[in-house]
C-alpha cells in the first residue's frame, strides 16, 4: 500500500496569493503572469488585466465599453443560470475543473466559448490553484470597517487646542446624528459606528497619525477628518489605503482629479467662498482700490493669499493688506484707507474686527462695500449689525433655501444635544454625514468602497439641507462650487439672498478649484 510519503505532498492552495492576482494580476513581479485578450489574441501582462477591473473586488462585475463582466461570486458560479436576462447566456453550474477551463481556455461549463472581452490567463497549477480559492472566499473578504450588521466610520477631530471650536461641535453632531440613524436600524441593516481621534498639533505629524488611526481602528471610510495643512499628502495615503473620504474640514481644499482620489470635498472652504465674494465684488464692473483686514492666524495666512490671487485674475489689482489694528488704532486705520481710495473691503478676521470695521467706517462718514466669509465675520455681526450706511456683503456654505432638513437640525437642538452657538461648523459636519450616508444608501446592501466612491461620483446637485447643493463626478471631487452671498441688512441684519451657487455642468473656472 502506498504511503502517503509516495506522492507529492498535497499542496494547501492559499487564497492570499490568490487575492494578489485577482486585485492585481500578480504575486510576485519577477514572475509576470500573461494573458491573452481578443481575437486574434495578443499577449498582454495581467497586471495591466486584473480580474477586479472587470469584475470588480466583489466580483459583481463592472459593465464597461459596451462588455459585461459576468457576476463571479462563488455561488453565483455554482449555479446553472436557466433564465438569464436580456442579451446573456443560460449556462450549467461549474465546478473547479470547469472554472479553471473559463479562466485559462475561456471556456464556459458546456464548453461554449466565452465573450472575447473574457482575456485567457496563462497560469501555473499553484496560482490558478491559489486564485480558484480566493474567489471561494471572496464574498467575505470585505473592505475594512465592514460587517453584515455594521459600519466602522472614522472621524479625525481637530486638535486639541481648537477642541472647542472645532472638534467637539463636530463630535457631538455626528453623535446627535448617528444614534438617530442607529435608532431607525441603521443603513440596510447596519449600525454606523463612530471612531474618533484627535489629529496632532504639529502639521508635521498629522499624515503619519492619520495612517496609524487607519491602521489602527480599520475603518471603512472617512468622515469630515480635520487636515488642514497636509491636504495633499492627506489625498495621497487615502488614494494608497484606498479608504473613501467625504467633507475632510480645512480651509483649503485640495481636490485632486487627475488620477481622481477617493478625497470627495463638500465645497470650496474659506478659500472658495473669498474666491466667490471677490468674483462677486469684480462683477459689479470697474475695478475699484480694494484692501484686505486680517487678523493674523492660520486662517488668515491662506484665506489673504486666496484674496491676493483671485483679485488678480479678476483684474481687481494688488489689494493693500492690511492686519487689524488694536482697538485705539482704528481710526487712523480707516482714515489710512479712505485716504487711499479703497471702496472694497474683505475683511478677514474670526471675532469682532467686522463689525468693529462697520462701527468705525460710520463714524466716519467712509462707506465701502465690506466682504467677508459669515464664519469669519464674527457673531456680533451677524446678530445685532451696528448701523452702517454702505453694504455688506457675507458668505455662506449653506443653502440660499432652506428646506426641510433645518428641521432636523433644530430637532437635534431641541433634544439638547447641540448648541447652536456652533451652528456653522454642526453644518458643515452634518452636510458631509448627510452625503455619506446617501452615497452609502444608494451603495446598496452590497457595499465596497468601490461602490460608494461609484455612487458618491453619480451625485447631481444632491440637497443636504445643510449646504449649497453637492455634485460629484468621476473627475470632479469638489462638491459645490461656489457659497451662496447674501447682503446683511444694517441695522435689522436680515440676510438676504444676492447670488445663488452654481450647480452647473462641467464648464468650471478650474483655476477656481483649489490649486
Ligand atoms: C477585460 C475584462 C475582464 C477581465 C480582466 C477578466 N474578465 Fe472574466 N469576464 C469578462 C467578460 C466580459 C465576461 C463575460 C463573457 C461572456 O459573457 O461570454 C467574463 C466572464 C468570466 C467568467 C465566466 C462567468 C460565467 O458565468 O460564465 C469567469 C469565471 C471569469 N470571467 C473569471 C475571471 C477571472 C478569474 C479573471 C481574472 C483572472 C477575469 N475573469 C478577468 C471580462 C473580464
Amino acid at each position: 500500500m502506498p504511503t502517503p510519503e509516495d506522492r507529492p505532498a498535497a499542496r494547501v492552495a492559499d487564497a492570499a496569493m490568490g487575492r494578489a492576482i485577482y486585485l492585481r494580476g500578480t504575486v510576485d513581479a519577477d514572475r509576470p503572469i500573461v494573458a491573452l485578450l481578443g481575437q486574434p489574441p495578443v499577449s498582454v501582462p495581467a497586471s495591466t488585466l486584473p480580474c477586479a477591473n472587470c469584475h470588480g473586488r466583489d466580483g459583481l462585475g463592472r459593465p464597461e465599453g459596451g462588455q459585461e463582466p459576468s457576476v463571479i461570486t462563488w455561488r453565483t458560479l455554482m449555479r446553472a443560470i436557466e433564465a438569464p436576462g436580456a442579451g446573456k447566456r443560460a449556462r450549467p453550474a461549474y465546478d473547479r475543473s470547469r472554472l479553471r477551463r473559463a479562466i485559462t481556455m475561456g471556456l464556459d461549463p458546456s464548453g461554449r466559448a466565452l465573450d472575447p472581452g473574457m482575456p485567457r490567463y496563462q497560469l501555473t497549477h499553484e496560482d490558478l490553484d491559489d486564485l480558484i480559492a480566493y474567489l471561494e472566499v471572496m464574498e467575505s473578504d470585505r473592505d475594512p470597517g465592514l460587517t453584515d450588521t455594521a459600519i466602522r466610520l472614522g472621524v479625525i477631530l481637530a486638535p486639541r487646542s481648537q477642541a472647542e471650536m472645532l472638534g467637539s461641535p463636530v463630535r457631538q453632531a455626528l453623535e446627535a446624528l448617528f444614534e438617530g440613524i442607529n435608532a431607525r436600524g441603521g443603513i440596510y441593516g447596519r449600525r454606523i459606528e463612530l471612531r474618533f481621534a484627535e489629529a496632532p498639533e504639529s502639521p508635521s505629524e498629522r499624515v503619519g497619525a492619520a495612517r496609524s488611526f487607519l491602521e489602527e481602528a480599520a475603518p471603512f471610510a472617512l468622515l469630515c477628518p480635520y487636515i488642514s495643512k497636509v491636504e495633499a499628502p492627506f489625498g495621497a495615503l487615502a488614494s494608497e489605503s484606498s479608504v473613501p473620504v467625504v467633507g475632510p474640514l480645512t480651509p483649503m481644499p485640495a481636490p485632486d482629479e487627475t488620477p481622481a482620489r477617493p478625497v470627495f470635498y463638500l465645497d470650496g472652504g474659506l478659500a472658495g467662498e473669498v474666491r466667490a465674494l471677490v468674483a462677486f465684488a469684480g462683477a459689479s464692473g470697474k475695478a475699484r482700490p480694494a484692501a484686505v483686514l486680517y487678523r493674523v492666524g492660520p486662517v488668515a495666512s491662506a484665506t489673504v493669499t486666496a484674496v491676493r490671487e483671485a483679485c488678480a485674475r479678476q483684474g481687481l489689482g494688488r489689494p493693500a493688506e492690511i492686519e487689524a489694528p488694536a482697538a485705539a488704532e482704528w481710526g487712523r486705520t480707516i482714515e489710512q484707507l479712505r485716504s487711499a481710495g479703497v471702496a472694497m473691503v474683505f475683511v478677514l478676521g474670526l471675532g469682532d474686527e467686522t463689525a468693529t470695521l462697520l462701527e468705525s467706517a460710520e463714524a466716519a462718514g467712509w462707506r465701502p462695500d465690506v466682504f467677508a466669509p459669515a464664519a469669519l465675520a464674527g457673531r456680533r455681526t451677524i446678530e445685532r449689525p451696528p448701523p452702517f450706511r454702505g453694504r455688506v456683503f457675507l458668505s455662506l456654505p449653506a443653502p440660499a433655501t432652506q428646506d426641510a432638513e433645518i428641521e432636523e437640525y433644530r430637532d437635534l437642538v431641541r433634544r439638547g444635544r447641540l448648541d447652536r452657538g456652533h451652528q456653522a461648523i454642526h453644518w458643515a459636519a452634518l452636510g458631509a454625514a448627510k452625503v455619506l450616508i446617501e452615497a452609502l444608501s444608494r451603495a446598496g446592501r452590497g457595499l465596497s468602497r468601490d461602490r460608494l466612491v461609484e455612487a458618491l461620483e453619480e451625485f447631481r446637485a444632491f440637497r443636504t439641507g445643510y449646504t449649497p447643493p453637492v455634485t460629484f463626478a468621476p473627475g470632479r471631487r469638489l462638491g459645490a462650487e461656489a457659497p451662496t452671498i447674501v447682503a446683511l441688512e444694517t441695522p435689522g441684519g436680515r440676510l438676504r439672498p444676492v447670488a445663488e451657487p452654481r450647480t452647473s455642468g462641467p464648464a468650471r473656472d478650474r483655476a477656481g478649484s483649489g490649486r
